[in-house]
């Protein structure tokens, strides 16, 4: 059985004192809850003040960005070993914000994901479309040409250390919610994508959160789904409250 994992993504938000009381807000509620992943995705200046706060807890460590090569003349970049070293496990890749607002490609996706991987860090890819995309009747199109590219040349131990978030681009920060059975059908394409990539018994084990408004009120259902995961978590992470209700509707 897949363990779900729920990723807070904290985006552009957090000084590190609110950034010290929110983790610790995350801690205290959460931090004995064996049965579900819990992740905090926060910007690169709280790494290390996270890193030390989760040391020696079940919480997890994630940035939202990582470049593709070792080093060199990347200004404002920031490479897979730092992460590394910070003591990062999991890394967001390809959020249609980045997409949208920096440039982001799919073909970028896979270089930073290939990089990730290779420096011991778990992606989470993201994929998902707009809303044009989706009334245009393109959805399982776009996303499977954002999976194939992103995920191009992935192999052997590498799809265990993957994550997925199927992230609908008119779902995120609108407060519009794909319904349960829109995300589950979109989220069993994707499974039976990665199969054909991966082989059915690795896709069997790799984890598709949901991500896009998902809140106390509607994680429950979204994550009862056969094929939803867990989620990742933007506006309803930044309070311990609500973060840790959506962790609890995890359990299984
Ligand atoms: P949201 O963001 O929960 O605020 O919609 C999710 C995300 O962008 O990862």
């Amino acid at each position: 059985m897949r363990k779900p994992i729920v990723a807070g993504n904290w985006k552009m938000n957090k000084t590190r004192a609110e950034a010290a009381a929110l983790v610790a807000g995350i801690k205290a509620e959460v931090g004995s809850i064996n049965a579900v992943e819990t992740v905090v995705c926060v910007p690169f200046t709280d790494l290390d003040l996270v890193a030390q706060a989760v040391k020696g807890s079940i919480l997890g460590l994630g940035a939202q960005n990582v470049h593709w090569a070792e080093k060199g003349a990347f200004t404002g970049e920031i490479s897979a070993a730092m992460l590394k070293e910070l003591g990062v496990t999991y890394v967001i890749i390809g959020h249609s914000e980045r997409r949208q607002y920096f440039g982001e490609t799919d073909a970028t996706v896979n270089q930073r994901a290939k990089a990730a991987l290779v420096a011991g860090l778990k992606p989470i890819v993201c994929v998902g479309e707009t809303l044009m995309e989706r009334e245009a009747g393109q959805t399982t199109q776009v996303v499977e040409r954002q999976a194939r590219v992103g995920l191009a040349g992935l192999q052997g131990a590498d799809w265990d250390k993957l994550v997925i978030a199927y992230e609908p681009v008119w779902a995120i920060g609108t407060g519009k919610t794909a319904t349960t059975a829109q995300a589950q059908e979109v989220h069993a394409f994707i499974r039976k994508l990665l199969g054909e990539l991966a082989g059915t018994e690795t896709a069997a084990k790799i984890r598709i959160q949901y991500g896009g408004s998902m809140k106390p009120e509607n994680a429950k259902e979204l994550m009862s789904q056969p094929d939803i995961d867990g989620g990742l978590i933007g506006g309803a992470s930044l309070e311990a409250g609500s973060f840790a209700a959506i962790v609890r509707g995890a359990v299984r």
